[in-house]
């Protein structure tokens, strides 16, 4: 799992060492702003699939292993671009407009990785409490419960 994250970052990496690849205008941006430097969005695209331990036909019309100039990034053929859009909508809006109102010592942003931590699908729920202990069903409650609470808290 780790090393084929790694293997999956190595490849981006390699990809995107040949920018004359990838295009030099971008005609569809509907979230990010329009007059964004070139680098930037290389930047967000490598965070997107980095954060969700995809690659770049997760999101985009292309074929895994081919050049970048044979992608149409344009598009918005792939269901998954319209869900990332949504995503990177609500993250800019939880960084400029919530968290520099929750009153943390220090400015910070959150990141598709904040939730994702490269997953397609973040856990929804907090992990499981831990199993009762044997012999009682789970709900049930404790069928002894301690009489005396010690008297002092231990000193730690
Ligand atoms: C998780 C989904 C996702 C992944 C993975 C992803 N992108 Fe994107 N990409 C988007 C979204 C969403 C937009 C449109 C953003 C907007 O509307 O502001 C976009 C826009 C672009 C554009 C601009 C297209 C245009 O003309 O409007 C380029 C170029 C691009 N991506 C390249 C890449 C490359 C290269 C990779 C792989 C490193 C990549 N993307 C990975 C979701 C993704
Ligand atoms: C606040 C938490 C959170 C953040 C931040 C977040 N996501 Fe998500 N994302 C989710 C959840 C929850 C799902 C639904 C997972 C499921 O279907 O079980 C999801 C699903 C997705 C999916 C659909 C995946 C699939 O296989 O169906 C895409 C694409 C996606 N997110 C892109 C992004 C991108 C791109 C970013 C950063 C711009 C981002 N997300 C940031 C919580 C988050």
């Amino acid at each position: 799992m780790r090393h084929s994250l790694r293997l999956s970052a190595l490849l981006i990496i390699l990809a995107l060492s040949s920018p004359a690849q990838m295009p030099e205008k971008f005609t569809n941006l509907q979230v990010l702003p329009k007059d964004i430097k070139r680098a930037q969005l290389i930047d967000k695209m490598k965070s997107f699939a980095m954060g969700l331990g995809v690659r770049c036909p997760f999101c985009h019309v292309g074929e895994e292993g081919k050049p970048l100039s044979t992608f149409d990034f344009a598009t918005d053929d792939k269901p998954n671009k319209a869900i990332a859009r949504k995503m990177l909508a609500m993250v800019m809006e939880i960084n400029t407009k919530h968290l520099p109102n929750a009153g943390l010592d220090e400015p910070i942003e959150i990141s598709c990785y904040t939730c994702h931590r490269g997953s397609k699908e973040p856990a929804l729920t907090s992990p499981m409490p831990p199993p009762p202990p044997a012999g009682q069903a789970p709900g049930e409650k404790p069928k002894e419960t301690p009489k005396e609470q010690p008297k002092e808290t231990p000193k730690l």
